[in-house]
């Protein structure tokens, strides 16, 4: 793959259509597609070809403006049963990841305020929405990275699991956008990335963004970690959140709680990397997250087999919560909350209550 990662924009807006990059092709092939229905562009989303909790939300904000552009002259009431059935469509894609909820209200309240308006204005105004709401996100990207490359220590060797990368996001990604500002900063030695059974996001993806980026690194089976932190291999882990909620507990790809626990085991930081738009504070814990759960066939296909080798059943969550005891830090683009508490959660709630409220009086 001789691709700079770095060229490689997983979403964009071109000439009244979505491009994007489909994911389950990575890395063997770089494959975009393009669409203007908010039906393809939702079932990219369900198939994983656009995935991670920031980028389905930039996903999905332009997904709606997909389906207003459909409209020509419609009325106030055929306008909004067209946006409904758009934002059910995509609100159903995928039920863990905060972001998509988080987008799809945030364009909600702009059609309420313009739905009365002319239809291009309408659409004109969504659309600077979802274009907002896309670069926000590079610009969390690059303020968690500073945040987080902070707390590594220099010549850090760190374990790693899912895709949290340029691929995961709008900008450079939230734990590897930590690791690559460290990099820079010449405090990276290693990077263990976990391939993250079943659908591989650590060796598909992952290897691919860091072996792009230069940054030495090395693909171990998820069950391995246990291993290297034994042989005293890895000084930190660092992963991604598709929702935190208000007591701090996250909810991130299956394999992370084994990690957290691994990490509390070995003394060693567990961190986690999350812009402010993941965290869900209408939840009081992890227990309430709705866990995806995936098709079995996702536990077969490595082997070109979709059916098991015994009449057994399968259970694919494709998330796992981690209680927020075992987490050591929250780096966050408002704010880095060590050791989170339902009380040090609060900190980071009234600092983004008095900035919508400061937002929405200077409009
Ligand atoms: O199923 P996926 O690939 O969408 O899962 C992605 C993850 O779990 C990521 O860790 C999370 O969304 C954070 S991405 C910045």
């Amino acid at each position: 793959m001789n691709v700079s990662q770095r060229t490689i924009t997983p979403i964009a807006w071109v000439n009244g259509r979505v491009r994007f990059l489909d994911q389950t092709r990575l890395p063997s092939e770089i494959v975009y597609r393009e669409t203007e229905d908010e039906l393809f562009l939702a079932e990219a989303i369900k198939r994983l070809a656009i995935r991670a909790a920031p980028l389905i939300g930039i996903a999905a904000a332009y997904g709606l403006v997909l389906a207003m552009n459909k409209l020509t002259r419609e009325d106030l009431p055929a306008r909004r049963s067209a946006f409904d059935r758009a934002y059910a469509l995509l609100a159903s894609t995928r039920p863990t990841a905060v972001n998509l909820f988080w987008a799809l209200n945030r364009m909600c309240r702009t059609f309420q305020k313009y739905e009365h308006l002319p239809i291009e204005s309408l659409q004109e105004l969504l659309l600077a929405e979802a274009r907002a709401i896309h670069d926000e996100d590079a610009s969390m990207c690059e303020r968690i990275s500073v945040l987080g490359a902070a707390l590594l220590p220099v010549g850090a060797a760190v374990l790693t699991h899912c895709n949290t990368g340029r691929l995961a996001t709008g900008g450079k990604g939230t734990a590897l956008g930590i690791l690559e500002t460290a990099w820079e900063q010449n405090k990276i030695k290693h990077v263990y990335i976990d391939e993250t059974r079943p659908l591989l996001q650590g060796s598909r993806l992952t290897a691919w963004e860091l072996s792009t980026l230069g940054i030495p690194a090395t693909l171990i089976v998820d069950s391995a970690a246990g291993f290297l932190m034994q042989r005293g291999l890895v000084d930190a882990v660092l992963v991604g959140a598709d929702r935190i909620v208000a007591n701090g507990d996250v909810a991130n790809k299956i394999g992370t709680y084994s990690l957290a626990l691994l990490a509390r085991h070995h003394h060693l930081p567990f961190y986690v990397a999350a812009p402010a738009t993941t965290i869900d504070f209408s939840l009081t814990s992890g227990a309430s997250i709705p866990i995806e759960q995936r098709q079995a066939t996702e536990l077969f296909w490595l082997f070109d087999n979709d059916t098991p080798a015994a009449e057994v059943d399968c259970y694919n969550p494709a998330f796992d919560v981690t209680p927020h005891e075992l987490i050591s830090a929250l780096i966050t683009d408002v704010a880095v909350i060590e050791s989170p508490t339902p009380e040090r959660m609060l900190t980071i709630r009234t600092r983004l209550e008095t900035e919508r409220t400061r937002a929405e009086t200077s409009r």
